[in-house]
């Protein structure tokens, strides 16, 4: 039996918990939220879209709250710039038709209300994705993970979390605490896109039992779309064969998600967001970049924490990804670890800080080839503090170590190395400071 640990984080989308790694995938405070601010905002959306064609690799894709909020982002602030309610003429005379696809997304201060309706949207502005190329490359372990990413909701309202079946220790301070954050959410039409793209590339995905089960789940139901989930049944039955004409109700559900299915692909039409290149490999990271020839523009990099899944933090692992990131990309990640900026830096990157305005505070770490692309350099005190034991990073030299290898390898190096102490260096830091 699969495992899989939902809950809504602060912001209404849905964060999980992993028994294994004993971790949690997303910060409670809000997974969708977490992902703009980590891996969106520290972007220069003007420069990216100079270009001629955009490579993103997301490692780690787990629900792929990292490519679609990049999606999202995209669709929302430059496919549809000059889109307005204003200049829409709304003729809703479908009856199948959907709702109109509302989103709030406010985030940062951004306030934006979007409201589009099937048969009011208006092309003469729009950025087209066909003429910049898009490739988004997107790797995890966990296939059942990727495979519901599609249907995972966001900017859910009156969130309620009570019956847990895990131990949530970690996540319940959180999730008692009064201060929500704001609803961001991805667009449905993203999520179709995802799913579209899942369903070309992934022979299996209708097939997955697991990911059926988990999405028809009573337990689970109220963390998927479903009208995304209705469609994945329907094309389900029709690939078992099984008859859903059985009686009208059953009739009128495959007419509903067929109309539904069928406006979603009009408007990725419209908007030609299915010329967006999707790929989805479930395989270790190490091994899928290896085999890789392409440059990255961006990399997302969203591992479990260094001391659960050090494979992907290894001083290795970044050579990898320095001979994958085009002269002026960016990697991206929430590690603020001494570790893994020493790891970066003695890979060849220049590293800075990513700052949260929400929180006002650095809370993740950017990695180039070009310095001038670093808005926040790390200061004095974290740049001391990677030539101390703290900066002593992972090895995993032919890039096939276990996790437990890797750690043993850290800790026994850490506890044999004569440098400085992180707890001495802070307090003759403080002393040094002081005078
Ligand atoms: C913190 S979660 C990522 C969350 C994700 N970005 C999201 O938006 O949901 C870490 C992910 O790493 C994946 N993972 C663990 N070891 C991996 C490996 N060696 N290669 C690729 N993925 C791995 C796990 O399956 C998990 O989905």
């Amino acid at each position: 039996m699969y495992e899989f640990h939902p809950y809504f984080t602060n912001d209404g989308s849905v964060g999980l918990f992993n028994t294994d790694f004993d971790d949690i995938y997303h910060s409670a405070t809000g997974a969708l939220t977490e992902a703009y601010e980590k891996f969106i905002y520290p972007v220069d959306f003007d420069s990216l879209l100079k270009k001629k064609s955009i490579k993103i690799l997301d490692i780690c894709y787990g629900i792929g709250y990292n490519t679609k909020s990049f999606l999202n982002f995209l669709f929302e602030n430059y496919f549809l710039k000059n889109f307005s309610e204003k200049n829409s003429i709304k003729i809703s005379s479908n009856k199948y038709d959907i709702e109109a696809i509302h989103t709030n997304n406010n985030l940062a201060g951004k306030e934006k209300i979007l409201s589009v309706n099937n048969d009011t949207i208006h092309t003469n502005n729009i950025i087209k994705p066909a003429s910049l190329g898009i490739y988004i490359r997107a790797i995890d372990t966990d296939k059942v993970l990727s495979y519901l990413s599609p249907f995972v909701r966001t900017g859910v309202k009156n969130i309620s979390n009570q019956k847990f079946n895990f131990q949530y220790d970690k996540i319940n301070k959180y999730l008692t605490c009064s201060k929500k954050i704001l609803h961001p959410k991805i667009n449905p039409l993203i999520n179709y896109l995802i799913f579209e793209k899942i369903q070309d590339n992934c022979n299996d995905f209708i097939e997955n039992g697991d990911v059926f089960s988990i999405l028809n789940s009573k337990d689970f139901v109220q963390y998927f779309d479903s009208n995304i989930r209705g469609y994945f049944n329907l094309l389900r039955n029709q690939r078992y064969n099984k008859s859903s004409f059985d009686n009208l109700s059953a009739i009128l559900h495959n007419i509903y998600y067929r109309n539904i299915s069928n406006c979603y692909k009009k408007r990725l039409k419209t908007y030609k967001l299915q010329d967006i290149d999707f790929e989805l490999k479930n395989d270790d990271a190490r091994k899928i970049i290896l085999k890789d020839k392409n440059l990255y523009n961006l990399i997302f990099l969203d591992a479990f924490t260094p001391s659960k899944c050090p494979c992907l933090w290894s001083y290795e692992f970044f050579k990898l990804l320095f001979e994958h990131l085009e002269p002026d990309g960016m990697i991206l990640t929430y590690s603020t670890s001494a570790s893994i900026r020493n790891a970066m830096q003695a890979a060849g990157f220049e590293i800075g800080n990513i700052y949260n305005e929400r929180l006002g505070k650095f809370s993740g770490t950017i990695a180039t080839k070009d310095k001038s692309l670093i808005k926040s350099p790390l200061s004095e005190f974290d740049l001391g503090l990677l030539k101390t034991k703290a900066g002593i990073f992972y090895r995993d030299e032919n890039l096939t170590a276990l996790n437990e290898a890797i750690l043993e390898r850290r800790n026994s190096e850490v506890k044999n190395s004569d440098k400085m102490s992180t707890s001495h260096y802070n307090k003759l830091y403080k002393s040094v400071k002081k005078v």
